[in-house]
């Protein structure tokens, strides 16, 4: 019998439907069951049914795990801000990395996995004038975000054979970049295996350009994330073709929660074409994949998806002639291909 995991997966508005049926076609190629949990989270239903939509949804995420979220027009409210509040995701994880097709100024490959404390820093506090001539704000770093994400980015690591950098600007900012390190190094030692390291962050900012191959798995505060995160999607030339995934977490910090999504909007220039790319939902597919625990169909799912694009089979976004559905037929059969058992010998 095939292995079964419960997903719940939030429908949305625009493309949301077309890249629903992409989702559900690779799926059926997997050795796996994803068993889907849908909920309507069309704008739609939203108005229809208000908060119920929400606890509906609250309800099977935290009952599932794990969730894929299908992208949604912000209307009265930010559907995604709600998520985040209710569900408390407390940490990215931004995968960045070069895709084929994509147009961009960098001649180089980037592959870097940014884990991103999505709290605290200096964002929580907006600052105060202090006369006509100064103005002050706070910066917060506390322990527990920071072992919650230093622990996601060593299991990752230790998942996936990669290895950790955490930067920050601990030569200055003494106090609160200090704390982040000395987190970072104590969750270390519970991964012996694990290679890491500290860089400064501005260092680091030079080094992710003129040497990308040297990091793996980026570990930073809430600021400097948002800055790599900027940073490394401008020079991958995609900001829209990228996915995350939103952590929740345990007082053990362990993952409590994970919702996985796209980068980009509901696309309503295009919407009910079949031209979507579902590259973005394919790569949230592989993340979700990571965290259940299938890290080789996670691979096949993102590694298949970029070599067909490398290949020249693309979407016409990225230049090609496919459709929504000859590009998924073509994932799916690529993914199933990679998985299928080997032959018996002889
Ligand atoms: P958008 O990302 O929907 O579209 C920008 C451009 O990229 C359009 O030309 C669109 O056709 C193209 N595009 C986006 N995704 C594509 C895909 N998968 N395949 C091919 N082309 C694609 O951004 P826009 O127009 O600013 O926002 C539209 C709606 O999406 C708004 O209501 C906004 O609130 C919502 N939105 C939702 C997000 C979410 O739910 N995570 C994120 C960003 C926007």
């Amino acid at each position: 019998m095939r292995p079964t995991y419960q997903v719940t997966e939030l429908l949305g508005d625009g493309i949301g439907p077309e890249l629903s049926r992409a989702i559900h076609s690779l799926a059926d190629a997997l050795p796996i069951c994803l068993d889907f949990r849908v909920v309507d989270f069309t704008l739609e239903n939203r108005r229809a049914r208000g908060s119920k939509v929400y606890d509906e949804a609250i309800e099977s995420i935290t009952t599932t795990g794990v969730a894929l979220k299908h992208p949604t027009v912000t209307a009265e409210e930010s559907p995604n801000a709600v998520l985040r509040r209710r569900l408390d995701l407390s940490v990215i994880h931004r995968p960045v990395y070069t895709i084929p097709g994509v147009p961009t100024n960098f001649r180089r490959e980037l592959d870097l996995d940014i884990v991103r404390i999505a709290t605290g820093g200096t964002y929580d506090d907006p600052g105060r004038l202090i006369g006509d001539d100064g103005a002050v704000s706070l910066r917060i770093v506390e322990r527990k975000p920071v072992r919650e994400a230093a622990r996601y980015a060593f299991n990752l690591a230790r998942k996936t054979g990669k290895r950790v950098t955490s930067a920050s600007k601990y030569t200055i900012q003494k106090a609160t970049d200090g704390l982040f390190e000395a987190v970072a190094k104590e969750v270390a030692q519970s991964f012996p295996e694990v290679p890491h390291n500290s860089e400064l962050f501005d260092a680091l900012l030079g080094k992710v350009i003129m040497a990308p191959e040297k990091f793996q798995i980026v570990l930073v505060l809430n600021e400097y994330g948002d800055f790599l995160s900027d940073m490394a999607c401008g020079l991958a030339g995609s900001l829209g073709i990228g996915a995350s995934a939103n952590l929740a977490f345990d007082a053990s910090s362990v993952v409590r929660v994970a919702l996985f999504d796209a980068a980009h909007g509901t696309a309503p220039d295009i919407t009910g074409k079949n031209l979507a790319n579902p590259t973005a939902i394919f790569l949230a597919l592989s993340l979700l994949l990571y965290q259940l625990g299938e890290i080789a169909i996670g691979q096949a799912v993102k590694n298949a998806t970029l070599d067909l694009l490398r290949e020249g089979v693309r979407t016409r976004d990225l230049g090609g002639q496919e459709s929504t559905e000859t590009f998924t037929a073509a994932v799916a059969q690529e993914v199933a291909r990679r998985l299928a058992p080997a032959p018996p010998e002889g």
